[in-house]
């Protein structure tokens, strides 16, 4: 059956757009705070947090100063909490030891937040080499200099039963290794951790808005990921990584960078019917916040325009700094 509209001028769209009231009754897409989550990063062997001038308002956290953003956070309502670990330099390697190590920055953080927070937030981690060794690249090196993909897959598997033996709920995989996430399913099976869950960095590009990141985690990093983090330029490729994380177990899939990738989120949400995260990531963030702070545009309309894209594109879950000013901002019905 089609429907007839009728037409201008019985037909007037802007009669739904006359009020707030009226634009909020009819809005399509809303935001909650328990579909964000908040990245945070915690930095070995510091008693203040550290600012980071690339992003401003973003700290390298102390653990004092974790566990009270992780307190913050579930008075908040916010869903759940996404952690980095930057050890101190002396103590990185070519593999990346501390990520190894029970007693590792990251591994401290794990069980930091958990005993503050317990089961009332998800804890998520980041599994990746990248924060801990010393070239910086997200994986191990062969004699050549290239990122070796199956001895990675080993130092993944051994990050997991560390992260997990923490108390971590869901893993973070964001290397974008091949078979990373099987790996790190069989390893968390393996050392009875069957109930902890998988983030998959499904589809992660090669980009430019990583930027920030790297002074946050404090990366050596010289070069670029193109040999392992998807080209910018190619969509269908997403599908097929999408196509494989699923198979090799991933409980939740993700898009990342979010504002220049929704075409791929809008792929993926309605491809799946998993949870589809979209990480909006410190470049994304850095934008909003320099072009705000010259006064250029609006940062509180811009930071909810953004997330609110996101969400409209297929985000079910959106990774953002903001997380907890805006679940504030959302608690307080604005
Ligand atoms: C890899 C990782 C990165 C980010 C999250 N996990 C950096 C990269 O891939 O280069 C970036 C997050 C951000 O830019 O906010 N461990």
């Amino acid at each position: 059956m089609s429907i007839s509209y009728g037409s201008f001028p019985g037909t007037r769209p802007r009669r739904l757009r006359t009020t707030p009231a009226m634009r909020r009754m009819v809005a399509e897409t809303r935001l909650h705070p328990a579909e964000l989550i908040l990245p945070a990063f915690v930095r070995e062997g510091v008693s203040e947090p550290v600012p980071l001038q690339s992003m401003p308002g973003v700290v390298q956290h102390s653990r004092d100063t974790l566990r009270k953003a992780a307190a913050e956070a579930v008075a908040a309502g916010i869903g759940g909490i996404m952690l980095f670990g930057v050890p101190e330099e002396s103590k990185k390697d070519a593999v990346g030891t501390p990520g190894t190590d029970p007693d590792g920055i990251l591994q401290v953080a794990i069980r930091d937040v958990r005993a503050e927070v317990g089961d009332d937030l998800v804890i998520m981690s980041d599994l990746c080499l990248d924060e801990h060794v010393d070239h910086g690249h997200c994986g191990v090196l062969d004699a050549e200099g290239r990122v070796d993909n199956d001895a990675t897959l080993e130092r993944y598997a051994e990050m997991a039963r560390v992260q997990a033996d923490a108390g971590v709920h869901t893993v973070g995989p964001s290397g974008m290794m091949d078979g990373q996430v099987r790996v790190v399913r069989e390893a968390l099976d393996g050392a009875g951790h069957q109930d902890v869950s998988i983030l998959a960095y499904t589809a992660k590009y090669a980009s430019a808005f990583y930027g920030p990141f790297r002074e946050a985690v404090g990366s050596s990093l010289k070069g670029d990921r193109k040999t392992y983090q998807q080209d910018p330029a190619n969509a269908r490729e997403s599908l097929r990584e999408l196509e494989l994380d699923l198979a090799e177990g991933a409980d939740m899939v993700m898009v990342k960078p979010a504002l220049p990738y929704l075409d791929i989120l809008r792929q993926f949400a309605d491809a799946v019917d998993v949870p589809v995260a979209a990480y909006q990531i410190s470049g994304e963030y850095a934008m909003v916040e320099a072009a705000a702070a010259n006064g250029w545009i609006d940062r509180d309309r811009a930071i909810m325009e953004t997330l609110t894209s996101v969400r409209r594109a297929g985000a079910g879950l959106i990774l953002t700094y903001w997380a907890t000013e805006v679940a504030r901002r959302l608690n307080r019905g604005e």
